[in-house]
């Protein structure tokens, strides 16, 4: 029986999690038994704990509850947490997602203890190294012994540092999940005719109240031209800045929201006409449900989707934000084909068994 331990800590990993644990369940329950640590980055009940139950991922046998923190706070706590689990338990892989704090922790606790480290959502830059995730990313790729790259830009990302034999094109575990559990969509909450998605948590948004204010201008713009509202879920970040910068969204276009469930999240995606956020995950929910999207950042790591003309990056321009909402405004992208068939984390998990 080959032992794996799954690091998960911040809200999109739950999700990717998900994918793959229900495989290894469900395939290869007689070869691979999979343990799940939950760093306890991220810890609101809306945040955190609802997405154990509704995506039925096993509960995690390992809590750190880091909390919240600086970087290097939360890293240091993460690192020592994960290296006593690697020490006091014998496992033969660590399993890490995208970009977060707690995946690079992960990653480096294991690589130092020579514990193979795979790590899916790989080869994504933004070429943006004021981003922290963008450092996580790249470190966790240069500890990992298999990068799993959702696209052929990733495998080329990879490629270009130096990479070989190590990558495989896995497609997108989002993906996976996207198909698997639309049928299950459903909102606790009501939802307007006709709206736009919006989601900002991003540090360089948040932590700026010009950038936040102008994005929230140009929301509410795009809101009275088109004649739609606004749904905004704010993650508790957002709501910590917006209530300390004594920020209001107005209530005539902008409907705030607390942070949804996934299964919420896909119902929203479903009934809206357009998205705008500075997520990536959300970005690509976006384009598998046949949806624009208005990304608040300059860059964005998916840039297959906005050559695909499916996105365009608005940055925090509150004019650009109006003029492109009304330009995308239910405009449908054609379907992508560039990240896999949904079949992702079998993939992923019989060459994870194959490696070890
Ligand atoms: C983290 C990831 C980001 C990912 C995002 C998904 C890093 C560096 N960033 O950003 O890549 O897109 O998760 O949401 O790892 N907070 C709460 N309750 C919670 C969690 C957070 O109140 O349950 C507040 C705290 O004030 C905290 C702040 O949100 O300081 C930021 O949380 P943190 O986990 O550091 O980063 P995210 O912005 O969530």
């Amino acid at each position: 029986m080959i032992h794996l331990l799954t690091i998960v800590g911040a809200r999109p990993q739950f999700i990717k999690a998900a994918a793959i644990s229900h495989v290894i369940r469900d395939l290869y329950a007689d070869h691979l038994q999979e343990d799940l640590l939950n760093t306890g980055q991220h810890y609101d009940d809306a945040m955190a704990g609802n997405f154990f139950s509704e995506l039925d991922l096993p509960q995690a046998r390992y809590n750190l509850d880091v909390g919240s923190g600086t970087h290097a706070t939360q890293t240091a706590a993460m690192l020592r947490g994960v290296e006593e689990i690697l020490l006091s338990e014998h496992y033969d892989g660590v399993l890490v997602y995208g970009d977060t704090n707690s995946t690079l922790a992960g990653a480096l606790a294991a690589a130092k203890l020579c514990v193979p480290v795979f790590h899916v959502e790989a080869g994504l830059r933004s070429f943006n190294r004021s981003m922290p995730e963008e450092v996580n990313r790249v470190l966790t790729d240069h500890l990992s012994l298999r990068l799993f790259a959702p696209t052929k830009t990733a495998v080329e990302n990879l490629h270009r540092e130096g990479f070989s034999e190590q990558v495989t094109l896995s497609g997108d575990v989002m993906l996976d999940n996207l198909l698997h559990y639309s049928p299950l969509a459903k909102s606790h909450t009501p939802l307007p005719d006709r709206y736009i998605l919006a989601t900002v948590h991003r540090d360089f948004n948040t932590d700026h109240e010009e950038r936040l204010k102008s994005i929230l201008a140009g929301l509410c713009t795009a809101a009275e031209r088109i004649g739609c509202k606004v749904v905004f879920p704010v993650h508790p970040r957002t709501r910590h800045r917006l209530d300390s910068m004594a920020i209001k969204p107005p209530m005539e276009y902008i409907t705030t929201v607390e942070p949804m469930s996934y299964l919420e999240t896909l119902a929203a995606l479903r009934g809206c006409s357009l998205v705008a956020t500075d997520s990536g995950g959300l970005q690509k929910e976006a384009y598998f449900s046949g949806h624009s999207c208005l990304v608040l950042r300059p860059e964005t790591e998916w840039s297959e989707i906005v050559e695909a003309g499916a996105a365009v990056l608005t940055d925090a321009d509150g004019n650009r934000i109006a003029d492109e909402a009304c330009r995308f405004w239910g405009v449908e992208p054609k379907k992508p084909d560039e990240f896999g068939d949904g079949n992702a984390a079998k993939l992923i998990v019989e060459e994870i068994l194959r490696c070890l």
